[in-house]
């Protein structure tokens, strides 16, 4: 019996077979199991002789059938390790992963280089009341600058009596907002999202703007020049630019300028610094007495620059960019030529 069951065990094949043999010897209705149960009939002296046996013969079943099992589990696992085993010095497979917009990118860069100049951040909303927009700018309701903005206006329903709402049409209300809340003197620069109804190679219906503000009791035009070009050398990464100071009209600044800045197209190239062409990059001037008074400013006392430049344009130039239209398209295969995705 011995013998069957330990020959048995050796020769089951894997986990489940063992398990049947186990049952077979020694579960409730085992063989074992049914001896063990019949020694109760036996008389005592023999009952001691074939219990003891038994025993033994139960024990050694035992152990074998253990053994068996853990040798099973050993060369279970030794078949897996086989199977799937993993080489670890492979090169991984190249994943694509989102990397951040050029035009963010932009933003983040010149807010980095305004900050060691001592701007601060200022925001303000994309939906502007008309007062921020433009009363507050000197734009008066009959002021032809208002159909040059292109606005998009806001749908009022009939009896909304909240004042009328557009767009924003550029960054400059955030020199209202700023001024009122934190008062003179002031340096913050206002980037963001502005909207016109404009659309060619060099205007899309919503772009992005970024304002500075300056005022403090001396400062004056020749501060705005240094601010610029030296935010123009730290941002295109040249020793030096040539900006253009074109005298300009704006009904916020007095006097105006348009500015500038030197490059070129060699070989559908666009080239910074150098050149024969020049590429407008920005408005500015000295900001208007009424504006600082409807800021809450007293005109007497304080002055300074403001400006608001295009930063997709700057964008452009930098990376020699020649359709601005294709920064808002989200065509892969654009942000990948140009190295913006991987
Ligand atoms: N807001 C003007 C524009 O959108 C730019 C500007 C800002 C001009 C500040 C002067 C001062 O064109």
């Amino acid at each position: 019996l011995k013998a069957k069951y330990l020959t048995a065990v050796a020769s089951a094949a894997d986990e489940s077979a063992l398990e049947e043999v186990r049952v077979a010897a020694l579960g409730k209705k085992g063989e074992i199991s049914a001896l063990m149960a019949g020694l109760g009939k036996m008389e005592p002296d023999q009952r001691k002789a074939a219990g003891a046996m038994l025993n033994v013969v139960k024990d050694e079943i035992d152990a074998a059938l253990r053994a068996r099992k853990a040798g099973l589990a050993d060369a279970a696992l030794d078949a897996r390790l086989k199977g799937e085993w993993l080489d670890v010095t492979l090169p991984a497979r190249p994943r694509r992963v989102g990397t951040i917009h050029p035009v963010s990118q932009v933003m983040e860069e010149l807010t980095a280089i305004f900050a060691d100049m001592g701007f601060a951040v200022a925001e303000g909303p994309q939906v502007e009341s008309d007062w921020y927009n433009f009363d507050a700018l000197n734009i008066p309701p009959e002021h032809p600058a208002r159909q040059e903005h292109d606005t998009f206006f806001m749908n009022r329903a009939a009896g909304d009596d909240r004042p009328p709402h557009v767009l924003r049409t550029h960054t400059s209300p955030v020199q209202i907002r700023a001024m009122t809340e934190q008062g003179a003197p002031i340096r913050v620069i206002a980037p963001g999202r502005v909207y016109r109804m404009d659309m060619d190679q060099t205007h899309t219906p919503m772009f992005h703007q970024v304002e500075g503000l300056c005022i403090d009791r001396d400062i004056s035009m020749a501060n705005l020049k240094w601010v610029l070009e030296e935010f123009c050398r730290a941002f295109f990464e040249v020793p030096s630019v040539e900006l253009r100071f074109r005298a300009s009209h704006f009904p916020f600044t007095e006097p105006s300028a348009e500015v500038d800045i030197r490059c070129s197209w060699e070989g559908g190239q666009l080239k910074i610094g150098q050149g024969d062409k020049w590429m407008e990059i920005l408005g500015s001037g000295m900001v208007h007495p009424k504006v600082l008074k409807a800021a809450g400013v007293n005109p007497d006392e304080w002055q300074g620059f403001a400006f608001g430049m295009g930063i997709d344009r700057i964008a452009m130039l930098k990376y020699g960019i020649p359709d601005l239209r294709a920064f808002f398209e989200s065509d892969l295969r654009w942000l990948r030529h140009y190295g913006f995705a991987a």
